[in-house]
């Protein structure tokens, strides 16, 4: 079967309501809008109805950064997968590493965020990586963090998330691994979900890398076999640098 394309920006704590105004009126002159990627932005909890209207084009998706792992309570701060439905959000991360960082969110934490967010039909894009002290063995902690992120998840329901290999040194860092550790990684986090789950499953979940993706390196990291899209950062706050990676892997993709 063949999987959709991804390319995800995450705005992480970039850009006020203005700042996106500015963002999608440059981006809509750059873009050519190819079906087959599906593409979006995640802005801070704040500008997400704000992002909504100021995007303009239907397939561009406004995508959530982080929810609660509780559908509501006395949880100061935190926003709510039933909330994010309401917004009309399609999709949203979980688990990125700066919020395991300054956060203290957990595997559990995670694995309760991705029900919550199953329950409110908003599909979880997971990230999952190692840090610089396993890099060279990422295979055992990205087969725990699976486990535990998706416990009491049904097969149906696993098969609407997407997972995010970001490994924890390659964000910001400007560094990547290898191709060929990246091929040999989002492999062996196929193999996983086909343990954890089915064939049938580790067949449907898509798999992005994340993690210094720029422009110079998107296209090639696109073509790893199990490499389905691309969670991208810092270079997905400029708009000519973010088409420039759509128009790559659309060309690549009509070949
Ligand atoms: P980066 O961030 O592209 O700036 O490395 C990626 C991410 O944190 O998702």
């Amino acid at each position: 079967m063949t999987r959709s394309k991804y390319i995800i920006g995450n705005w992480k704590l970039h850009k006020d309501n203005k700042e996106i105004d500015k963002f999608f009126a440059a981006f809509n002159k750059l873009v050519t809008t190819d079906d087959s990627i599906v593409y979006g932005f995640a802005p801070t909890h704040v500008c997400l109805a704000h992002a909504l209207k100021a995007k303009k084009k239907t397939s561009t998706l406004i995508i959530g950064q982080d929810v609660s792992s509780q559908l509501e309570g006395s949880l100061t701060g935190q926003v709510s997968a039933k909330q994010l439905q309401v917004l009309g959000l399609k999709y949203c991360i979980v688990g990125h590493s700066e919020t395991r960082q300054f956060l203290a969110v957990t595997d559990q934490d995670i694995n309760k965020k991705v029900l919550a967010l199953i329950q409110c039909g908003i599909k979880p894009i997971i990230c999952i990586g190692e840090n610089a002290k396993q890099k060279a063995h990422p295979e055992k902690v990205l087969e725990k963090q699976l486990t535990t992120i998706f416990k009491h998840v049904k097969p149906e329901e696993a098969c609407q998330c997407l997972i995010a290999y970001e490994p924890v040194w390659a964000i910001g860092s400007g560094l990547t691994p290898s191709l060929n550790k990246i091929k040999e990684t989002t492999n062996f986090i196929r193999k996983t979900i086909k343990q954890l789950f089915n064939g049938i499953v580790a067949n449907k979940v898509g798999i992005l890398y994340g993690g210094s993706v720029g422009v110079d390196n998107a296209l090639d990291i696109m073509k790893q076999k199990d490499v389905d899209g691309l969670l991208i950062g810092s270079v997905s706050l400029d708009p000519k640098k973010f088409t420039t990676i759509m128009k790559k892997v659309s060309v690549w993709k009509r070949k």
